[in-house]
C-alpha cells in the first residue's frame, strides 16, 4: 500500500512538471509568432497595421504599437475622432472637440494672466500657485492664452493661413476643434517683457524647465518630438495633467501622446 502512495505521488509529480514544461513552451510559441502580443495595450484588430508600420520605420515593437494605435500610420487629420471632457482628455491632429463643446468649471484667471483669461478650475488654481513660487525667486510667468472656443480657433487658424499657406500654418496652429486651447487645460506663457516666441530664451523658461512638472503642468510640443504631437517645438505651451502624471513624463522625456496611449487609452 505504501509503495503504491509513492508510485503515485511520483507519477503526479512528473505530471505536473511535464505540463508546466509543454505550458512554458505554448508561451514563447505566442511570442514568437506574434512579438506584438506581449504589450497590453496591443489590439488584435491593428495587427497588420503594425506590420506595415515595421516594415517602414525602424523602431522597437513598443513605438510600432504605440505609433499605429495613436493613428500615426495615417496622415494627420484623417481617421479623427471626436473625444468629449475630462481631465486626462487628448485633444491632437487625431482627436478633436465639437463645435458646441464645453469645459465644466471653467473659471477666469485673475492673477499672473492677461485680461480676459480662463481655464479649467483645477488647471486655474495649479498655474496660480505655480507663479506665485515663481515670482517668490523672482521669475515672471504669465498666461498670455488660455482656453479658447471654437470660433476663435477658426479665426486664428484661418488667419494663419492666408499669411503663411496651410503645409506652414499646420507646423504651429491647431485647426478649430483640435486645439488643446479649446479644453481649458492648455497655457501659453511669457515672462511679460519678451515675446511668448523667444520664451525658450528667458530664465524663465528655465525654471518652468525644472519646475512646472511638480505643479502638473507638461511642456507640450516638446524638442525633437514632431513627428508624434504634429507640432514644432513650443516652449510656451503647457499642459495641465496632474502631478503624478507630468512627473513620469517629465523623468521619461516622452509626450503625452506616448502616455495616454500605454496607460490612460481603454481598448
Ligand atoms: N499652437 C497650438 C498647437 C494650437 O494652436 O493649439
Ligand atoms: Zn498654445
Amino acid at each position: 500500500m505504501k509503495k503504491f502512495l509513492w508510485l503515485l505521488i511520483i507519477l503526479i509529480t512528473i505530471t505536473s512538471i511535464l505540463c508546466l514544461i509543454k505550458e512554458k513552451k505554448e508561451d514563447k510559441k505566442i511570442v514568437v509568432d506574434n512579438p506584438y502580443k506581449v504589450f497590453t495595450f496591443y489590439k488584435e484588430e491593428n495587427l497588420e497595421r503594425y506590420k506595415k508600420y515595421k516594415k517602414l520605420n525602424n523602431l522597437d515593437i513598443k513605438d510600432i504599437i504605440l505609433r499605429v494605435n495613436m493613428g500615426l500610420d495615417n496622415s494627420f487629420y484623417t481617421h479623427t475622432k471626436e473625444v468629449t471632457f475630462d481631465k486626462l482628455m487628448l485633444v491632437n491632429k487625431y482627436n478633436y472637440v465639437s463645435k458646441d463643446f464645453e469645459v465644466p468649471n471653467l473659471v477666469p484667471v485673475k492673477e499672473f494672466a492677461k485680461e480676459g483669461m480662463y481655464l479649467e478650475k483645477e488647471c486655474m488654481e495649479a498655474f496660480v500657485k505655480m507663479a506665485q513660487d515663481a515670482l517668490k525667486s523672482n521669475y515672471n510667468i504669465r498666461a498670455i492664452s488660455t482656453y479658447r472656443t471654437y470660433n476663435y480657433q477658426e479665426n486664428l487658424y484661418q488667419n494663419y493661413v492666408k499669411k503663411d499657406g496651410v503645409k506652414e500654418a499646420d507646423t504651429y496652429s491647431a485647426r478649430p476643434g483640435f486645439s488643446e486651447h479649446h479644453t481649458g487645460l492648455a497655457i501659453d506663457v511669457d515672462n511679460i517683457k519678451t515675446s511668448y516666441t523667444d520664451f525658450l530664451n528667458t530664465k524663465e523658461f528655465q525654471w518652468m524647465q525644472d519646475n512646472a512638472y511638480k505643479y502638473g503642468f507638461i511642456l507640450r510640443y516638446g524638442k525633437d518630438k514632431e513627428n508624434i504631437t504634429g507640432y514644432m517645438y513650443e516652449p510656451w505651451h503647457y499642459r495641465y495633467v496632474g502631478k503624478d502624471i507630468a512627473k513620469y513624463i517629465y523623468e521619461n522625456n516622452i509626450t503625452f501622446e506616448e502616455y495616454y496611449y500605454e496607460f490612460i487609452e481603454k481598448n
